[in-house]
């Protein structure tokens, strides 16, 4: 752990992905390309081309999430302030960190915050991030963490006083079965009696508007979808045509959540250089997972927040009962 101090003396950025990063994408490429269905994990998405992407579809006339979100944002947030005291906000998958500012300017207003604290994969983005809340707000301290939260929980620094730690825009959502369950159970080991999760969840609903949300008409979602395979051209010296590779967004009904993939358009062989000249190959038509999304109830949540230890204190939804922000805190011991 390399602890960097920035040019402005309030910012602080640790990097834990340096040495990591590209073995890390080559132990999930080489793990998930050689199952059966295919896969891949969905933090590859997220460098500067990707992140920016993410940027431009939260925009889109389809993705109500983050309008959602934000709305439950600008009408909760002072509550949140008064339920929470907190004097530190640490943001999980901080990405442009755009709707946090309406959180970090209620909590100013309250006169409890201190530290902000952003933690993401996506570094370049990170350091903007932390230097421009660091200018928004005089005399907020900023810890940037560019990191896994998967891995690297430990890397945030200790506070004194109450913590929210907040996992916004349905990043919950993307992971499924034990994987969520440990991203949880990682988040609730980091809490102590005073602090919450603070979670952004979209909500089950009707086929068609999450599948617009996911495939919109400008195809902005395709190229996101499609920029993980120009990663691994890059990173791991592939040589994936993305045009051979079609963007598919479909609801599973039964499990709740969008799924993500790209389908090879004909039969074809790709080799990854970097991982020993692998050759992958494709049939016509065979996909690759790329993306989930879970949609919750607020059944689903509570279950998912008590097998990792969690007790749901507040929840309140956007006015379309579309997306959904919650509370919790560690249960008490019996
Ligand atoms: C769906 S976006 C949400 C961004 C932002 N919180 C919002 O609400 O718009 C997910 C964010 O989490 C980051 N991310 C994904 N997996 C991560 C991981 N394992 N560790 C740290 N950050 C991760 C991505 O880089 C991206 O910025």
């Amino acid at each position: 752990m390399t602890p960097l101090p920035d040019t402005a003396p309030d910012i602080t950025v640790t990097t834990l992905l340096a040495d990591t990063s590209q073995r890390t994408l080559a132990d999930d490429v080489l793990a998930g390309l050689s199952a059966s269905p295919k896969t891949l994990p969905p933090k590859h998405f997220y460098d500067s081309v990707g992140a920016e992407l993410f940027d431009q579809i939260c925009d889109l006339p389809e993705y109500y999430p983050t309008r959602a979100e934000r709305e439950i944002l600008v009408t909760q947030s002072a509550q949140i302030a008064q339920l929470t005291g907190a004097t530190e906000l640490v943001e999980l998958g901080a990405g442009s960190a755009d709707k946090t500012r309406v959180l970090l300017t209620a909590l100013s207003e309250a006169g409890t915050l201190d530290t902000y604290v952003p933690m993401d994969v996506a570094e370049q983005q990170l350091r903007q991030v932390c230097e421009a809340i660091a200018d928004e707000y005089p005399g907020l301290k900023v810890h940037g963490v560019a990191g896994d939260f998967l891995r690297h929980m430990d890397a945030v620094p200790a506070s004194e006083g109450p913590r929210i730690v907040a996992l916004l825009g349905g990043t919950v959502g993307n992971f499924i079965g034990a994987d969520r369950a440990d991203l949880l159970a990682g988040i609730s080991a980091a809490l102590r009696p005073t602090d919450y999760l603070l979670l952004g969840t979209d909500l089950v609903k009707d086929r068609a508007p999450l599948e617009a949300a996911y495939d919109d008409s400008q195809g902005v979602t395709a190229a996101f979808n499609r920029n993980v395979l120009q990663v691994i051209n890059r990173e791991l010296d592939a040589d994936f045509d993305l045009n051979s590779f079609e963007h598919i967004a479909l609801y599973n009904e039964q499990e709740e959540q969008i799924e993500m993939r790209l389908r090879s358009t004909l039969a074809q062989e790709v080799t990854i250089k970097n991982l020993s000249a692998l050759r992958v190959v494709f049939e016509a038509g065979e996909e690759i997972l790329t993306e989930v999304s879970a949609k919750f109830t607020p059944e689903r949540l509570e279950q998912d927040l008590a097998g990792a230890g969690l007790e749901l204190a507040w929840f309140e939804t956007d006015s379309a009962g579309q997306f959904a922000l919650s509370l919790s805190h560690p249960q008490l011991s019996p």
